[in-house]
C-alpha cells in the first residue's frame, strides 16, 4: 500500500473538490468516475482554479505543475489499487453508494480506509456492501471542500478505531478540522442548517420576500448568507432530498419539507446551477 496515494471515486461537485484538495496536500492522487465527461470538467475546474491563485500570485506555475502532475483521472477502478484512503462521492442513493463500494471493495488494498462522503445515508448500510465493515467510515466534506474547513467524522457500527485514528489522521493531513457526528440522519450540520433552510421556504410561501428572509438573517444574526440565497448555493434538490431523508428517517413532523421546495425543483429552480432558484442569476 502506497501512504501517498488517494483514490477518490466520483468527480462531480464533490469528488473533483476533494482530489484536487488530495493532491494539494502532496497526495499522488486519482480521481475515478464511471464517466469521462465528469473527470474532463472536473480537470478543466481544477487547472481554472488553480490557474486563478497563481494569477492572484497565490501559488507559484510551478506548484501549480506540481499538483496538476499528482492528479490523474480515470474510468478504470483498477487504478485505486495500492491507495491507503479511498474516499467515495458518488450521487447520494444508497443502491449507487452500496454498488460503488463493492466495486471498492474488489479493487482496493486490503489496508485501505473507505470513506463515504454521504450527506445523510446509513455508513452502516454502505459497510455492508463490502467484506470489510471495519474500515468503512464516514467523512463528511462542506461544499466547496478545497476551502471548507471541517469534516464530520461518522463511525458505523462496525467501524474499527484504527479506522477512525486513520481517517482523522487523513483528514488533519489535507488541512481540515474534524467533528465526531452520530450515525444518525444529518449529523451534526445538516441536522442544525436543512430544517432552518426549510423554515425559510415555509416563509416563502407564506408571502414574505426572499430578500426579507435573508436580510433578517444577515443584518440580525450576522450570517454570511440567508436560508434562501444559502439554498440557491447549495441547490434545492440537494436541500429538499436531505430535508426528506430527515422527515422519513425521524419521522417526526418537525422535519416536513416545505411544498415549495418541491414545486422549485418540479419547475428546474435548483438554485445558481440552473440561474434560478429563489433568485434569478440568469443576467
Ligand atoms: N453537493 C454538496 O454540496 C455536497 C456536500 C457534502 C456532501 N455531498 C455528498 O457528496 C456526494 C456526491 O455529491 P456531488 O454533489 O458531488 O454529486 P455530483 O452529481 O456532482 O457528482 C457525482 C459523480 O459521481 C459519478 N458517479 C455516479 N456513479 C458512479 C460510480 N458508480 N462510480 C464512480 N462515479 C460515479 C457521476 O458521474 C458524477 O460525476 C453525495 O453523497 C452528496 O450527498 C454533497
Amino acid at each position: 500500500m502506497n501512504q501517498n496515494k488517494v483514490a477518490v471515486i466520483g468527480s462531480g461537485l464533490m469528488g473533483g473538490g476533494i482530489a484536487q484538495l488530495c493532491a494539494q496536500s502532496g497526495f499522488e492522487t486519482v480521481n475515478v468516475d464511471i464517466a469521462q465527461e465528469p473527470l474532463d470538467k472536473a480537470n478543466a475546474l481544477v487547472e481554472k482554479l488553480l490557474g486563478g491563485k497563481v494569477a492572484k500570485g497565490k501559488m507559484t506555475q510551478d506548484e501549480m505543475n506540481a499538483v496538476l502532475g499528482r492528479l490523474s483521472y480515470s474510468t478504470d477502478f483498477d487504478d485505486i489499487a495500492g491507495a491507503c484512503v479511498v474516499v467515495e462521492a458518488v450521487p447520494e442513493r444508497l443502491d449507487i453508494k452500496k454498488s460503488t463500494f463493492a466495486t471498492i471493495d474488489e479493487h482496493a488494498d486490503p489496508e485501505a480506509v473507505l470513506l463515504t462522503n454521504t450527506s445523510g445515508l446509513s455508513v452502516s448500510a454502505i459497510a455492508a456492501a463490502t467484506g470489510r465493515p471495519g474500515s468503512v467510515m464516514g467523512a463528511h466534506f462542506f461544499y466547496p471542500a478545497p476551502v471548507m474547513k471541517l469534516v464530520e467524522l461518522i463511525r458505523g457500527l462496525a467501524t474499527t478505531d484504527e479506522t477512525y485514528e486513520r481517517a482523522a489522521a487523513f483528514a488533519a493531513a489535507i488541512g481540515k478540522e474534524t467533528i465526531d457526528a452520530p450515525e444518525l440522519p444529518g449529523f451534526v450540520v445538516n441536522r442544525l442548517i436543512v430544517p432552518y433552510e426549510n423554515e425559510g421556504a415555509f416563509l416563502v410561501m407564506e408571502g414574505v420576500k426572499p430578500e426579507d428572509v435573508d436580510r433578517g438573517m444577515k443584518l440580525g444574526c450576522n450570517h454570511p448568507m440567508g436560508p434562501c440565497e444559502l439554498m440557491d448555493f447549495t441547490g434545492i434538490d440537494v436541500v429538499l432530498a436531505t430535508m426528506r431523508g430527515l422527515y422519513e428517517q425521524f419521522g417526526d413532523s418537525k422535519y416536513r419539507p416545505a411544498p415549495i421546495l418541491q414545486t422549485m425543483v418540479d419547475a428546474g429552480r435548483l438554485g445558481r446551477k440552473t440561474g434560478r432558484g429563489f433568485y434569478d442569476y440568469s443576467k
